[in-house]
């Protein structure tokens, strides 16, 4: 660390020129102080790399001189001199911020050793304290990525909440990461080491909900011949995950509202209540109020649930996420794949920064899941992106109807699924989430036929003018 800028100060105007002849040598800079003033004047408009400063000065002494300097620069190593070496003033000195003590008469060599550690130290204690604070500042989860003031804003409430057992109510568009919330609450909570029990109100037949919630005892009806828990027995001791909430039928809200306020419920058939200890957090992408206003969701349930109010942004409103989100779901979509595409073009880029996602993040997740496996290797271009257009933005003029506009990305999508798989049917239906023969349909309504596929894979992006270089792009992560 030759270079750095070392301050001496002592009023002995023969050992600073000593000093400033063997620091210059060793290839540092020096500014010299015979006072603690002078030093502490030139230190308003100079940095420092280390200090070497005289214990005992005329006016104000070395360890006053290193706790102003220290307030000016709160990194900087400070080696205190002294000509009586004492152990009483040593401990002091190092209690309040010295590195380092030397007693006078020092040897050079020595002088320099202790000047190289000290800076080394300096280093490191600053780089340890600047992550320290990042860790303070910065809320972070393992699976979450948020960037955006927004996102932080919402790890910031996670983590003021989780550790509560105050109901939450998540609510925000589709997609936007509510059950992945909910999941953090529940790990950062005091409950981790219990159950966290997902129930989708809204995707439960309505007849088998009470009983799935509830459980049931035995005959208590038709086809009920055995006693069943439900799921609030299951989540006993951890958290339990109603999302959908507004869905839930106007019957059951009356049970829920037993259940969060007494903490006990009766299983289908049972006269006997169950008691439980469970931490609610509940979801909605719907207005909650609205739907009271409207009677399709009970008022003094709503006061139940709405305890603590926890809004996830759409992406739209949160663009600055885009980026990383690209990036995390890059790494996660070619993992366990023998892909190696670690890069995605400033068109491609431009695209998704400028999409509207009205499917949130679920969608750009399954956009790059999409392109991961369209894009040959290399890097992701808009063509591998296949954003279904945003009709919201299209001119009046231009719009198409919703039918032909689906149709047309069908077909898109059929014969590059097809190009990416080679004609293979198996994986293409496994890529696409389809049944095979479900694939097979839509390929006969196309007229498509995967054997032309088979042979001649044809590449999915084709440059118009080949004759242009590569574009440049944007590079994460690690280099290949
Ligand atoms: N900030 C994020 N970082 C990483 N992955 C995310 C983030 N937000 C959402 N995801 C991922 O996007 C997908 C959708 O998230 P999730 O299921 O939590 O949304 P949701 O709001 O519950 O949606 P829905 O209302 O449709 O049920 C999941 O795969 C989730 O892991
Ligand atoms: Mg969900």
């Amino acid at each position: 660390m030759a270079g750095e800028r070392i301050l001496v100060v002592d009023d002995d105007r023969g050992l600073l020129t000593l000093m400033r002849t063997r620091l210059e040598a060793a290839g540092y800079r020096t500014t010299l102080a015979e006072s603690g003033e002078q030093a502490l004047t030139s230190a308003q408009s100079e940095i420092y790399g280390l200090a070497v400063l005289d214990l005992k000065m005329e006016g104000m002494d070395g360890i006053s001189l290193m706790e102003e300097l220290l307030r000016i620069q709160p990194y900087l190593p400070v080696i205190i001199v002294t000509a009586y070496g004492s152990i009483a003033t040593a401990v002091e000195a190092t209690k309040k911020g010295a590195y380092d003590f030397l007693t006078k008469p020092f040897d050079a060599k020595d002088l320099l050793y202790r000047i190289k550690k000290a800076l080394e130290l300096g280093k490191l204690k600053e780089e340890v304290d600047r992550l320290r604070t990042l860790v303070k500042e910065r809320f972070h989860f393992d699976n979450i990525v948020a960037t955006s003031d927004k996102m932080q804003h919402v790890l910031r409430q996670v983590t003021q909440i989780a550790p509560t057992d105050s109901t939450v109510c998540l609510s925000g568009e589709s997609g936007t990461g509510k059950e992945l919330i909910a999941k953090a609450i529940h790990t950062s909570s005091t409950r981790a080491g219990g159950p966290f029990v997902p129930i989708n109100c809204g995707a439960i037949p309505e007849g088998l909900l009470e009983s799935e919630l509830f459980g049931h005892m035995k005959g208590a009806f038709t086809g009920a011949h055995q006693s069943k828990k439900g799921l609030l027995h299951q989540a006993e001791g951890g958290t339990l995950f109603l999302d959908e909430i507004a869905e839930l039928p106007l019957a059951l809200q009356v049970k829920l509202l037993r259940l969060f306020q007494e903490n006990e419920f009766y299983p289908l058939g049972s006269v006997k209540p169950v008691k439980v200890n469970i931490r609610y957090i509940v979801a909605t992408n719907q207005d909650l109020w609205l739907a009271t206003t409207e009677g399709r969701f009970r008022e003094d349930l709503y006061y139940r649930v709405h305890v603590i109010p926890i809004v996830l942004p759409p992406l739209r409103e949160r663009r600055d996420d885009i980026p990383l989100l690209v990036n995390y779901f890059l790494q996660k979509y070619q993992r366990g794949r023998d892909k190696h595409i670690q890069a995605i073009t400033p068109e491609a880029m431009q695209c998704l920064m400028l999409h509207n996602w009205p499917g949130n993040v679920r969608e750009l997740a399954n956009v790059i899941e999409r392109a991961v496996a369209f894009a040959a290797g290399g890097s992701i271009t808009p063509d591998h992106l296949l954003l279904a257009k945003d009709e919201s933005t299209q001119a009046d003029s231009g719009l198409q109807s919703l039918n032909k506009a689906r149709e047309e990305f069908e077909r898109t999508y059929l014969t590059q699924l097809l190009s990416a798989t080679r004609g293979n049917i198996s994986r293409a239906a496994e890529l696409a989430g389809r049944y095979r023969s479900e694939l097979y349909k839509l390929l006969r309504k196309h007229s498509i036929d995967p054997a032309s596929f088979k042979e001649t894979p044809r590449r999915l992006c084709t440059p118009s003018t080949p004759q242009t270089p590569p574009p440049a792009t944007f590079r994460y992560g690690k280099q290949s």
